[in-house]
């Protein structure tokens, strides 16, 4: 399917911006978990533990850590009983920091690739979870389709990550902090405050949570969301349906 995206969902025409991003996880990846700590007030965890958790039993199986980063939600998955991990991102970098936190002989394959074609094989995984990946992916549509692609029937994508608030005073606040704090504190622990500017901006250019579970729906998946707490992230969650039919 292709959609017409929602205004404030990422434009096709920033599909150049894929490697200008890649090269900014490079070089933020040593410092990247400390930086999310601070600036969450360590409340991120707390938010990944929501996501696996949305995952349900479907964590049990093979699954996919999709924008991996440096492998929190991997190492979350292995702990809650996931029989194979496929961690996948297109940083070399964040993924070489994040293996460092795996058990010895954990089933993960760890592998570049862009979201929005997946080394993975039709209708072949029971979960995927996204942790604040697919705002910084362009044409997000396509990952989206790609997710749909591989899921089994019944399997879930859930996606973590920090939407356009639907309130305007919510707008205001999250707004408020992301151009006076992210790039001032993200600057100080990792050195690279545009890089922070950077990712505040792309919160700010994001969907609502509700233009997101439209955009699973036009891919054929059941989609339902919430906000986590405190309702500064949130979570969509799309399931494949039952019964073998093409959507
Ligand atoms: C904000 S980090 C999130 C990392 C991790 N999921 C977490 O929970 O901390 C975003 C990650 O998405 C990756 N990424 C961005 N665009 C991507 C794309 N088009 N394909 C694959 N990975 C991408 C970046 O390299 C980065 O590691």
């Amino acid at each position: 399917m292709s959609p017409e995206l929602p205004v404030s969902a990422p434009k096709a025409g920033d599909a150049d911006r894929a490697p200008e991003v890649r090269q900014m996880f490079e070089r933020l990846a040593p410092r990247y978990d400390l930086a999310n700590r601070v600036l969450s007030l360590g409340l991120d965890q707390l938010w990944r533990r929501s996501a696996i958790k949305a995952l349900g039993p479907n964590v049990r199986g093979e699954v996919i850590d999709l924008c991996a980063g440096t492998m929190d939600l991997t190492r979350m998955m292995l702990d809650a009983g996931a029989t194979k991990v496929h961690a996948l991102d297109f940083s070399p970098s964040m993924l070489s920091n994040g293996a460092k936190k795996l058990p010895p002989g954990a089933n993960v394959r760890i592998e570049t690739a862009d979201a929005r074609e997946l080394p993975v094989e039709d209708h072949s995984v029971d979960g995927i979870l996204c942790g604040f990946g697919l705002r910084n992916v362009p044409e997000v549509h396509k990952a989206i389709a790609e997710c749909a692609r591989v899921l089994k029937p019944g399997g879930r994508v859930v996606v973590l990550d920090f939407f356009q608030p639907e309130s305007a005073p919510s707008r205001i606040v999250q707004a408020s902090y992301n151009s006076l704090i992210v790039p001032v504190v993200g600057g100080l622990i990792t050195g690279f405050g545009d890089a922070y500017r950077y990712l505040a901006g792309s919160i700010d250019a994001f969907c609502t949570r509700k233009e997101f579970e439209e955009l699973m729906r036009r891919e054929g998946l059941l989609a339902s969301s919430w906000d986590v707490f405190p309702p500064v992230a949130s979570i969509v969650v799309g399931e494949a349906p039952r019964g073998g039919g093409d959507v």
